[in-house]
């Protein structure tokens, strides 16, 4: 039986987030993105070990409590998101064999409830690529070369936000990426590049991806206290 594998993609600088510390740092309540990311895949217990690939300069995970949890190890990224991936899988090449599944997902999504991954695990299990949670676009979507004035719109209904995690067997995975002659921006492009057809399951649209400071507005003023 195929066994289940986490990378944490947390080796990002998080530029747009505009903040003097990698936005995965920042915290929500009393933990950290970054912690809160991790313990969506700990949740899971079919994933048997997990990955988290930090920055070479990175000097904040040692002082989380989760950098002592058994379930977890650590390796250094690269300079885009698959070098980071393609490093978080080389760390898993001792044990992982092929056909086991490697659940990506990224350090800024700390909001993916439990059922979606369990839906996600259930769905690829017998598929022979994997897949990924996505979500129907909701807005109208406008198209704009020079982000002025728009040139038309475009039909949204067969579009869809790509979000984490995302679910492959590990070796196709690792192939793919080692492939590459183009950036990608997600670890199913690199499969769709490559020839495969990954599997689209539906999961929560607030299974945001923290990008800039207003993302966090909602949450915090949520947990806020009520004005008496
Ligand atoms: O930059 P973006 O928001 O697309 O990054 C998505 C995820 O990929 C983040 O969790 C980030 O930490 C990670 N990443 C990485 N290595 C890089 C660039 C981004 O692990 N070189």
């Amino acid at each position: 039986m195929a066994k289940y594998y986490g990378i944490i993609a947390a080796a990002g600088i998080g530029e747009r987030f505009g903040s003097n510390k990698p936005k995965q740092y920042e915290k929500l309540g009393n933990q950290t993105i970054l912690e809160l990311s991790i313990g969506c895949l700990l949740a899971c217990d079919a994933i048997e070990q997990i990955i988290v690939v930090l920055r070479p300069d990175d000097l904040y995970w040692q002082e989380l409590a989760i950098a002592n949890h058994p379930k977890i190890q650590t390796t250094i990224g690269g300079k885009n998101r698959s070098d980071s991936v393609i490093n978080g899988l080389m760390a898993l090449m001792s044990q992982a064999l092929p056909d086991d599944f490697v659940f990506i997902h990224d350090a800024a999504r700390p909001f993916v409830p439990k059922h979606d991954i369990i839906t996600l695990l259930e769905a690829v299990k017998n598929h022979d690529v994997g897949g990924i949670l996505a979500t129907p676009v909701a807005d109208t979507l406008k198209y704009s070369a020079d982000g002025k004035t728009i040139e038309k719109t475009v039909e949204r209904n067969c579009l869809y936000r790509a979000l984490t995690p995302q679910c492959f067997r590990y070796a196709k995975l690792l192939n793919a990426l080692m492939q590459l002659t183009t950036p990608v921006t997600d670890e199913s492009m690199a499969l769709e590049l490559t020839g495969f057809s990954p599997l689209l399951i539906m999961g929560d649209p607030k299974n945001i991806k923290i990008t800039y400071p207003g993302d966090l507005q909602p949450t915090r003023d949520q947990t806020a206290s009520p004005i008496s």
